[in-house]
């Protein structure tokens, strides 16, 4: 270890702090050049831990004075912990001042207290309150506290704090302060601040108990006339988490506060929720139904976090996926309610599960690979990740499916009756719905249950059918394998749900169950059958596993066509795509045709009388580049993209006549409203536009361009402007231009919007080699700036992790942007370049000469001296 490098962490390690903390008084004297922090604390020592020096957390903090029980005292300074000996000796409290100061304004990690848009904000989630104040920087460390800000009155006219407000005034020199306590003990990471020129939207409800509640959400003057979705989100998530858990809010005042400078999506603070504008920010003519979906989702989660995170809380950062696994399923749960039928749930689900698939599958395949309670970390912030998060969530609803919704409900009052108040593990989330729930399976298989917190590697369930047609006997057979990942060389049987059903060739239904495997291999059989049934395993994905069985087309089609699990119905057809894309791929000799089954059943799906049409916009996306390239030992990006595109153009001109039916047939009247219905119309809609336009570049037939750059100009909404002008670009018209240029000459105030026309053009197809010298090209327009997460994110990610066909370029050329922008942003923002740096995780699967390449480059990147941990653990990773 070089000097000055952190150590890796381990779970094993965990020790009690040798202090609690029971009260915190801070007060800010706020400057964006010099911040002054007064931090005064009560202390006592942990009676169950052997005396030992109190050793504080800290990161580029001035320090001016500490003193104890208001007298000067020794201390040192190690490897930034501030380290006090001479304490008092005994169990009885004491009281701890502390005085630093810090630079906001300097603060391009936006983590702990930066400046954006001259407005002050914190982000302390995971280890940024350190970055405030010298502090025992860890969740199990709760405290009570109190806030008194300072600022200038004209400049920083909104001051707010956690919990309630509980004086404010003027000070001498223009200068006003604000006084907030919170009434709930918290762990520093929930601490929050912001302070600025801020309006809000604000809203009075009352619970369900009749307590009544005052909900805010602060934005920047004239973005408040696109509050108006994510205070509707708010109320619903409210109502909701009473109705389906009996939660209700347990504060006078909730707040969200939205920025444009924000690392992730949002934070959770108690009572005062920090937002990234993304998630907070929509009108018809700014945001898309898909804008308004995440709205919808992120306000709910990090409601939801009030419960599942704050009032119950995590012992160390390696329970992380505690409150966030289990959060995420309860906004997809509550998205789902919020979408009403079961159709409608049924795509809320798809979408989830193709997140998963397309995004956890690779990490947990790769050099990344960890458990959803991860053993080891260099840096906490590398581990924020779709195995804790959406894993996480799978496994958090493989118990709900154990137990049903009943006892799932049953198991989490259980759990805040035992844990309210306290900082626990994910052991004693499981152990909690386990007992809430005796006789259950999920009580019998607790211990193996609990493997899939434990292990990494996503598991593969081979299932194999034998038909006696004598006997009129079906067997199948189920067995389980898990592949190893970096330090797990070996892996044992997992407990999983495997949801089934059984349909004759008329599509009826002839069994249907849940089977819990738990054994390396099983075998059911079903008796008396007057032919050989088609199976339908795994039905709505009920376990986070691969499932490989032998289907063969027919079979697939009549799954697609009658299957009563609507989420193996949209499988059976990704299954009948993938199957065509791996032969295409694997015969690089041979012309990309489509069979006329196949393309007759996507004609029957999108032509079918009753489906929704948000489901058959599902069914008719082909698997994505990254989820084909995941079923190959060898990958050629350059090669997939050409296969999947060659495809779709296939489907664009062999279903010409029935995407103009769609187009025309799907048109949303009326005033604008993001509805599942109307969202689906609309999405269907857009699909046929692309395929159309796509359909015109093989004809040269200017009809349909002009459509879409008419409907571009005239739409009413974003979701439909953006969809034509992504026809445009996708189908690479001579349209697309003059478009772009509309586009940004429209909306070149509106940085969300900006953000999609950056991400438009860095996500647009290949050509050859044409994106990368764009998105160079971009990299210079006065719009760009790389200090912006969203934008960098906006640009550069939908480049190098977005665009594999345009990115694994046989020249490297790709490779060399990522290295030099993973070093840039280094210097900047590690946590937004080690997001980058995962760019070329899969690397090892690449084809040669692409393979040495991204090595080469991860080497070189790797070489530099000076590098964060968080991006010095992605790359040492990766090469290991
Ligand atoms: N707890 C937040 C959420 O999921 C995420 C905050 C992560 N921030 C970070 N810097 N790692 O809702
Ligand atoms: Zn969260």
């Amino acid at each position: 270890m070089r000097e000055g490098q952190a150590a890796v962490i381990h779970r094993a390690d965990y020790q009690p702090p040798a202090f609690w903390i029971d009260t915190v008084e801070l007060c800010f004297d706020l400057d964006p050049a010099k911040t002054r922090v007064l931090n005064r604390m009560r202390l006592r020592r942990n009676p169950d831990v052997p005396v030992q020096p109190l050793r504080l957390d800290g990161e580029e903090l001035n320090l001016a004075r500490v003193l104890v029980g208001g007298q000067g005292t020794s201390f040192k300074l190690e490897g930034g912990q501030l380290v006090l000996e001479n304490l008092p000796e005994g169990h009885e409290p004491f009281e701890l001042e502390i005085f630093t100061t810090c630079a906001p304004a300097k603060n391009t990690k936006l983590m702990g207290l930066y400046v954006s848009n001259d407005s002050f904000f914190t982000q302390c989630e995971a280890e940024g309150f350190r970055r405030i104040t010298y502090f025992l920087d860890r969740p199990d460390v709760m405290a009570s506290y109190t806030v008194l800000l300072r600022a200038d009155r004209r400049r920083y006219p909104v001051l707010l704090s956690n919990g309630n407000l509980v004086d404010q005034g003027e000070l001498e020199d223009g200068r006003h302060y604000a006084k907030w306590v919170d009434p709930h003990r918290k762990p520093c990471y929930l601490f929050a601040l912001v302070a600025g020129q801020l309006v809000c939207r604000e809203q009075r409800i009352a619970s369900r108990s009749g307590q009544e509640h005052l909900l805010q959400v602060y934005v920047r003057p004239g973005d408040l006339d696109k509050t108006e979705h994510a205070m509707n989100s708010l109320i619903d998530s409210v109502a909701w988490d009473e109705a389906r858990f009996g939660l209700p809010l347990d504060l006078e005042r909730f707040m969200i506060v939205a920025t444009s400078d924000f690392n992730m999506g949002a934070m959770e603070n108690k009572g005062l929720n920090i937002f990234n504008t993304k998630y907070v920010l929509a009108s018809q003519s700014t945001a898309t139904d898909t804008d308004y979906a995440n709205i919808e989702s992120v306000v709910g989660h990090e409601y939801f976090h009030n419960w599942t995170g704050n009032r119950v809380t995590c012992r160390d950062w390696f329970q992380l996926s505690l409150k966030e696994g289990l959060t995420v399923f309860r906004d997809q749960e509550f998205s789902q309610d919020l979408a009403g039928e079961a159709s409608a749930r049924a795509v809320k689900r798809i979408e989830d599960v193709r997140v998963l698939r397309t995004a956890q599958f690779p990490e947990d395949a790769g050099p990344m690979a960890h458990p959803v309670r991860p053993d080891q970390y260099l840096e906490i912030n590398n581990f924020y990740t779709v195995t804790v998060y959406e894993k996480g969530a799978e496994v958090v609803r493989m118990m709900y499916t154990l137990v049903g919704r009943d006892g799932f409900r049953r198991g989490m009052q259980l759990y805040f009756q035992r844990h309210d108040g306290q900082a626990v593990t994910c052991d004693d989330f499981a152990q909690a719905i386990a007992d809430a729930n005796p006789g259950s399976k999920l009580a019998e298989l607790l211990p193996q249950f609990k493997r899939w917190y434990s292990q990494a590697g996503t598991p593969r369930v081979q299932a194999s059918a034998r038909w006696d047609a004598a006997a009129g006997t079906y067997t199948l057979t189920l067995g389980q394998t898990c592949p190893p990942t970096p330090g797990q060389p070996v892996k044992e049987p997992v407990v999983i749900p495997v949801a089934y059903g059984l349909l004759d060739d008329q599509g009826r239904e002839l069994a249907s169950g849940l089977h819990v495997l738990t054994q390396a291999s099983e075998t059911l059989s079903f008796q008396g059958l007057q032919a050989e049934p088609v199976p339908s395993l795994l039905r709505g994905f009920s376990a986070p596993v691969v499932l490989e069985f032998d289907y063969g087309d027919a079979q697939l089609l009549a799954l697609l066509a009658h299957d009563t699990d609507p989420f193996n119905r949209w499988e059976a057809a990704q299954r009948l795509a993938l199957a065509r894309a791996l032969r295409f791929v694997a015969q690089p000799h041979e012309p990309v045709a489509l069979d006329a089954p196949f393309v007759d059943a996507m004609r029957g799906i999108l032509r079918h009388p009753t489906l929704d049409a948000a489901f058959k916009e599902l069914v008719l996306t082909l698997p994505s580049e990254t989820y084909i390239a995941e079923q190959l030992e060898v990958v050629d990006p350059p090669r997939i993209h050409a296969v999947r595109e060659a495809m779709r153009q296939q489907l664009a001109q062999a279903l010409q006549a029935d995407w103009e039916w769609a187009w025309e047939a799907h048109q949303v009247g009326g005033a604008y409203r993001p509805d599942p219905v109307s969202s689906g119309r609309r999405a269907l809609a857009g699909l046929a536009l692309t395929h159309l336009c796509l359909a015109a570049r093989a004809s040269a037939d200017p009809v349909w361009p002009g459509k879409a750059y008419q409907r571009f100009k005239d739409a009413s909404n974003m979701t439909d402007r953006f969809n034509a002008l992504s026809a445009l670009v996708v189908s690479g018209h001579e349209l697309a231009r003059p478009a772009l240029q509309r586009f940004h000459a429209m909306f070149k105030d509106e940085a969300l919007v900006l953000d999609k026309w950056f991400a438009l053009q860095a996500g647009a197809p290949d050509r050859g080699g044409n994106v990368l010298p764009a998105v160079r090209q971009l990299m210079q327009h006065p719009d760009f700036n790389i200090r912006n997460p969203n934008r960098a994110r906006s640009l550069i990610f939908s480049y190098c992790s977005a665009n594999p066909g345009a990115f694994h370029r046989p020249d490297a050329a790709g490779y060399v942007f990522w290295s030099e922008r993973v070093m840039e942003l280094d210097a900047i923002n590690p946590q937004v370049a080690a997001r980058l740096a995962r760019a070329l995780d899969r690397w090892n699967k690449l084809a040669e000469p692409l393979r040495g390449a991204a090595r080469e480059a991860i080497a070189r990147v790797a070489a530099k001296p000076d590098l964060s941990n968080d991006v010095r653990e992605i790359v040492t990773r990766a090469l290991a």
